[in-house]
C-alpha cells in the first residue's frame, strides 16, 4: 500500500500534480533544481488548505529517497530528452529492487524503452506515463496514460486511478494502455490529434471573424452552442475556444486581440511530440494529413519574420514583422447567403475534421501496435481520453470509436475505423458541409489547412480511381517502377507493379 511518493520536478505539471497527490492523502517529497519551483508548490497548497506535513523538500536523492516507503515510487515531471537520463543515473545508486518511476513527461517512447530495458535488469520498474489536460489539469485531475509491463501496471493503477480525472460516469480517465513505451506513443499521438483539432477550430474560427464579420461576443456564443449539443459535445477544446473568445485584460478589452499569430515549435533541442507524431505517421506510411498540415501551419507560423520578408516580396507589407498584420492574399468575406446554415455546415465541418483527426490518429497508433507488438488495449485507450485530456471528445471517442474496440474480435476484424460503418458514414455525412466550407473557404483566400486537406483525405481514402495512375506512368517512364495493369492487384497488398514499358510517342 504506498503513502509516500516522490514528484521530481516541480514546475506547473509536477507541482499541480504533486499538491494532488498531497489533497488525496499522500505524503509527497518534493525534489527539483529551483528551490522557488518547490517554495511556489508550498505556498499553492496552504492556499489549498492542503496540510504542510504532507510535503518534504529535498535537495539530493539521497534525502529524497530516505524520505519513501518501500517500495520507492517516484513522479517524474520533467523535460524529454536528457535530463531524464541525468535523473536516472543519479538515482540509480539509491534505488532496489522493486522501485518504480512514473515518468509523466511528454517522452519520446524510444527513449522510455531504453530506460525501460536499463531499469529492468536492475529489478526496477519503469512506467511511461502521457499525462494530458495542462497544468490546471494537473492540479485537479490529468488524464494519464500508462504503459509498462502488467504486473507493474497493477502497482501503480490504484494511484493513477485516485488522481486521475473522472469522466461523467466516474470512472478515472486511466488505464492498461499498453506494454513498453505504449502510454508515451499514444500520448505523443494524442498531441499529434490535438494539433489537428486545433487548427481545425481555429480555421473555423477565422472563417467566423473574416468571413462573415462576426464579432468576437458572436463567435464564443457559436462555440457555446457547439459544445452544448450535437457531434461536438463535450469537446474540451470547444469548449475553451468559447472563454477564450469570450476573455478580457485589465481594461475591458479582448486578449485575443493582442495575439500574434504565432505558434512556435521548438526545433533547436529535441523536438517534441508535434514533430515525432509527423514523423511517426510517415514512417509508418499512415496518411494523417489533418495532423501534418496542422503542424506545417504551426511551424510556417513560427517564422513570423520571414513571413513578413515573403509578403514584402509578394509585394503587399513593409516587411516589419511587428508592423505587418496582412497578408498577399488577404482573407475576405464569403459570399453566404444564409448564415445560419453556413453555421451549421461550419459545425459539422469541424466535427468532420476532428473526427478525422482522431481516425488518422488510431491508424497511427494501430499500426505502430501491429509492428511494435505495444499490446495496446483500445478500451482503456478510449477511456483515458474521455476526461482531463486536451483531444477528449465524448461523441468521437464514446459513441463512434469505442464500440469498435469494445466489440472486436481482435483476430479477424479490423479496427481500421473507417472500415466501420458508422464511423464511414458519420464521414459521408459530414461531407457536404466540409466541401461547402472548403469551397468557400478557397474561393474567398482564407487560411483552411485542416479543413481542406481533411476533406482531400476522405476523398482520397475512399476511391479506386486516383490520379496516381498516371503519377505511376510517370514514375514507370523514368524510373523503371513498373505498374499494375487493371485488374492486377490481387490480394490488395501494396507489392511493386509487374509491368514495364519504353513510354515514346509513336
Ligand atoms: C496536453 C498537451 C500538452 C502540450 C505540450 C506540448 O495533453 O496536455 O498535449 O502536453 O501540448 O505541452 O507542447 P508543444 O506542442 O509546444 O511541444
Amino acid at each position: 500500500d504506498i503513502k509516500t511518493i516522490a514528484m521530481i520536478g516541480c514546475g506547473s505539471m509536477g507541482g499541480g500534480m504533486a499538491q494532488l497527490f498531497a489533497e488525496n492523502g499522500y505524503h509527497v517529497a518534493l525534489e527539483d533544481p529551483s528551490q522557488d519551483q518547490v517554495q511556489a508548490v508550498l505556498v499553492a497548497a496552504k492556499a489549498s488548505n492542503i496540510p504542510s506535513d504532507r510535503f518534504s523538500k529535498h535537495t539530493d536523492y539521497k534525502s529524497l529517497c530516505e524520505a519513501l516507503d518501500s517500495p520507492k515510487v517516484f513522479f517524474w515531471s520533467l523535460p524529454h530528452g536528457g535530463v531524464g537520463d541525468k535523473v536516472l543515473e543519479g538515482l540509480l545508486p539509491y534505488l532496489e529492487k522493486g522501485d518504480i518511476i512514473v515518468d509523466c513527461g511528454n517522452e519520446h517512447w524510444e527513449n522510455t524503452e531504453r530506460r525501460q530495458g536499463k531499469c529492468v535488469t536492475k529489478g526496477i520498474r519503469y512506467v511511461g506515463c502521457g499525462v494530458s489536460g495542462g497544468y490546471q489539469a494537473a492540479r485537479r485531475g490529468p488524464s494519464m496514460c500508462p504503459g509498462a509491463d502488467d504486473e507493474t501496471l497493477a502497482l501503480v493503477l490504484p494511484l493513477l486511478r485516485t488522481v486521475a480525472a473522472k469522466d461523467n460516469n466516474s470512472n478515472p480517465a486511466t488505464g492498461a494502455v499498453g506494454t513498453g513505451g505504449a502510454g508515451h506513443y499514444c500520448k505523443m499521438i494524442h498531441n499529434g490529434i490535438e494539433h489537428g483539432m486545433m487548427s481545425a477550430i481555429s480555421e473555423a474560427y477565422t472563417i467566423m471573424r473574416k468571413g462573415l464579420g462576426m464579432n468576437l461576443d458572436e463567435i464564443g456564443d457559436v462555440f457555446e452552442q457547439w459544445n452544448s449539443k450535437g457531434e461536438l459535445q463535450g469537446t474540451f477544446l470547444i469548449w475553451i475556444s468559447r472563454d477564450i473568445c469570450r476573455t478580457k485584460n485589465m481594461e475591458g478589452k479582448r486578449v485575443l486581440d493582442e495575439v500574434e499569430d504565432k505558434v512556435v515549435q521548438d526545433y533547436t533541442g529535441e523536438e517534441g511530440t508535434g514533430v515525432w507524431s509527423n514523423l511517426e505517421a510517415v514512417e509508418r506510411h499512415v496518411p494523417a494529413p489533418t495532423l501534418t498540415v496542422a503542424h506545417y501551419l504551426r511551424i510556417a507560423s513560427g517564422d513570423r519574420h520571414q513571413r513578413a520578408q515573403i509578403q514584402k516580396t509578394f509585394g503587399t507589407g513593409t516587411g516589419d514583422p511587428n508592423k505587418d498584420h496582412t497578408a498577399a492574399f488577404p482573407p475576405e468575406e464569403l459570399d453566404v447567403d444564409d448564415r445560419g446554415k453556413f453555421l451549421e455546415d461550419l459545425r459539422m465541418a469541424v466535427y468532420t475534421a476532428c473526427l478525422a483527426a482522431y481516425c488518422q490518429g488510431m491508424l497511427i497508433i494501430e499500426k505502430a501496435d501491429k509492428e511494435h507488438h505495444f499490446n495496446i488495449n483500445y478500451v482503456e485507450l478510449m477511456q483515458v481520453w474521455r476526461a482531463g485530456c486536451i483531444i477528449q471528445a465524448d461523441y468521437i471517442s464514446e459513441t463512434l470509436l469505442k464500440p469498435i474496440y469494445d466489440n472486436r474480435d481482435l483476430k479477424s476484424e479490423s479496427s481500421n475505423p473507417l472500415l466501420h460503418q458508422h464511423v464511414a458514414s458519420d464521414l459521408k455525412r459530414g461531407f457536404p458541409s466540409l466541401r461547402k466550407v472548403v469551397a468557400s473557404g478557397v474561393e474567398a483566400d482564407h487560411v483552411i489547412p485542416a479543413l481542406s486537406a481533411t476533406l482531400e483525405w476522405i476523398k482520397y481514402m475512399s476511391s479506386t480511381t486516383l490520379p496516381a495512375n498516371f503519377y505511376e506512368a510517370q514514375l514507370d517512364y523514368f524510373g523503371n517502377h513498373m505498374y499494375d495493369r487493371k485488374g492486377d492487384d490481387g490480394k490488395g497488398l501494396p507489392t511493386q507493379g509487374k509491368h514495364h514499358v519504353e513510354w515514346k510517342a509513336a
